[in-house]
């Protein structure tokens, strides 16, 4: 049964800029592409080809106007809303009949992972057919974060939502795969005391089934969750300095869909047309070598 993948692109956070506004945090660019871009070419390089994208009504149509229907990189979108920012949980709410009967994976859409065997790490927690899998990452500033737990054996023995004393540095990164059940097991949550459907109620009843499993993201990977000032300029930098040195794209849906062979030289050709004479543009033609 295939994997269906959700990107949730909705309101909440940081307000970045009074653009945001008017303009979605996650349609503005980290260097050279817009911020969906970086959590899209997860799931694909993940395999999933079925994705719902998950927007404020009033930024739906700027998200269909951006991303099409999927076909110009092989995949196919589906748009849902989510009217208010209820809780990165209520997802699984809105896209029930979207995923149902199907292992499914969340992304959030201001979420940034790049490394040496990322696609290894998305392929192993995609083909795990039961439970859940989270993926972690070590940081400086843990209570900002959903943090894990772990015992001497690396079982997880809790997960906590932003506690004021975190009980290790691993974060919980904005990438979840699950089960066919999730769409059971969210009808059990209840609004946190901050008033929403938490990810990470959901991932401690998968705890307590002891049906979880956590990929540890090391040194060679980064992360930036992109939705503050300064990670969105720090994960712009990033992107940068890696492309310019070596003169290869960071998370590009274009470069992704023709690996996959999703689409051909052709459609890469044109594809690379649309940007013009930017080095953006060079860099998916030099797939062609
Ligand atoms: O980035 C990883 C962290 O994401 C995890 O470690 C936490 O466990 C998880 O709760 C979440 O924490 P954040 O504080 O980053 O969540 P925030 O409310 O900022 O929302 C993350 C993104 O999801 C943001 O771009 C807005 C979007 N969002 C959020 C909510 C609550 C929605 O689209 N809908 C929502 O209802």
């Amino acid at each position: 049964m295939s994997r269906k993948g959700i990107i949730l692109a909705g309101g909440a956070g940081t307000r970045l800029h009074p653009l945001t506004l008017v303009t979605s945090k996650q349609l503005l660019p980290v260097y050279d592409k817009p911020m969906i871009y970086y959590p899209l070419s997860a799931l694909m390089l993940a395999g999933i080809r079925d994705i719902m994208i998950i927007t404020t009504p009033h930024d739906q149509a700027a998200f269909k106007h951006l991303l099409g229907s999927g076909a110009q990189w092989g995949v196919r979108f589906e748009y849902a809303v989510q009217p208010a920012p209820n809780g990165l949980a209520e997802a699984f709410v809105i896209g029930a009949d979207f995923v149902r009967g199907h292992p499914s994976c969340l992304i959030l859409g201001d979420n940034i992972l790049y490394g040496h065997g990322l696609p290894d790490a998305l392929h192993r927690a995609s083909s795990r057919a039961d439970g859940a899998t989270v993926f972690s990452y070590a940081v400086d500033d843990p209570q900002r974060y959903g943090v894990i737990e772990f015992d001497g054996s690396d079982d997880v023995v809790s997960i906590e939502e932003k506690p004021q004393q975190p009980k290790s540095n691993w974060a919980a990164i904005g990438l979840y795969f699950y089960d066919a059940e999730v769409i059971e097991l969210v009808k059990q949550l209840r609004p946190s005391a901050r008033g929403e459907l938490e990810i990470t109620d959901l991932n401690v009843l998968y705890m307590r089934q002891r049906r979880m499993a956590v990929e540890r993201l090391g040194r060679g990977f980064a992360w930036f969750d992109a939705g503050t000032h300064d990670s969105l300029l720090e994960a712009a930098e990033f992107v940068r300095v890696l492309q310019q040195r070596q003169g290869q794209l960071v998370c590009s849906p274009d470069e992704v869909a023709f690996h996959n062979g999703w689409i051909d030289a052709d459609a890469l050709k044109a594809l690379a047309a649309q940007h013009g004479k930017t080095q953006y543009a060079r860099r998916l033609l030099d797939n062609l070598r």
